[in-house]
């Protein structure tokens, strides 16, 4: 039977050879998530971790011996494959385990987890309807009290006009020749400058991606039974302010936020 609607990325962009390989070369956490995990603390050690959308498994490095049982899960099966063969001896010696899961749609049973982390933006890559269910999912597989840890495209960045005043000059030209592709893609994005959130074809990955607002990705975090929540910038320094909050231009923001108990 013919499939519906347009091929996903990871059947794609995140299953090429390419694309893999760079993943699988990545290895160090960024700054962001090494902070929320030095402030998660000693209680990484005892914990149930998921790493979710862990591609080449750039996070598995630092994180999987910190923990007590660490899962990477990729929805895209050669990313996944990289990783078991990456991985080998910590699979064997230390019981890590990779597999493939669909973050709309996870194989786990309620509250799981101590700890999912869906690192770099791999939440803008499960499609604009999908954004709530997946982040639903993590909390559902998550204990009361358990971490979400994840980062999101800023669509601040996208439309920043004093750019050249927050991110400097270089920054500034990279942000517009981006904008201007995505525009040539996306024919009304103008639009978009006054929304909180879109779903945008993004001319790197060939397909759709979506970014958001700082204080929108906060509204439906909480709204999907998830509190305490701690917004961090790109160089790792938490943001408490709503109105800093509403004013980053980084290019993407990272959420630390703990499963309603
Ligand atoms: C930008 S890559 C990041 C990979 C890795 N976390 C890192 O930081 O290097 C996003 C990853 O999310 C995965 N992904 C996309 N949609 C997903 C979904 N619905 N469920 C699970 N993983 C997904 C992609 O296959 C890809 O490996």
């Amino acid at each position: 039977m013919a499939q519906a609607g347009p091929v996903p990325h990871w059947e794609t962009f995140y299953a090429s050879d390419d694309v893999v390989r760079h993943y699988a070369r990545q290895s160090r956490l960024q700054l962001p998530e090494r902070a929320i995990f030095n402030r998660i603390g000693p209680a990484l050690s005892e914990s149930h971790l998921l790493d979710l959308g862990v591609g080449g498994g750039r996070t598995t490095m630092e994180l999987a011996l910190r923990c007590k049982c660490y899962l990477g899960a990729d929805v895209a099966a050669p990313m996944v494959a990289a990783c078991r063969e990456r991985f080998a001896e910590l699979i064997l010696n230390h019981g890590l385990r990779f597999e493939v899961v669909d973050a709309r749609a996870m194989p786990f049973e309620d509250a799981s987890f101590d700890v999912v982390l869906f690192s770099f933006n791999g939440i803008d890559l499960v499609g604009a309807d999908a954004r709530a269910t997946a982040l639903a999912e993590c909390r559902r597989v998550l204990r009361p009290g358990g971490h979400l840890v994840y980062s999101s495209h800023n669509l601040n960045w996208m439309d920043s006009r004093w750019g050249i005043r927050w991110q400097g000059l270089r920054n500034y030209i990279e942000t517009q020749r981006f904008w201007s592709q995505i525009q040539r893609i996306n024919r009304s994005v103008w639009p978009i400058v006054a929304r909180d959130w879109v779903e945008l074809i993004d001319p790197l990955a060939g397909g759709s991606n979506c970014y958001i607002r700082p204080l929108e990705l906060v509204r439906q975090t909480l709204e999907q039974g998830f509190e305490d929540l701690q917004l961090y910038d790109l160089r790792g320094r938490q943001i408490d302010d709503p109105q800093q909050q509403a004013r980053l231009t980084d290019p993407w923001v990272y959420v630390h936020a703990r499963a309603s108990r």
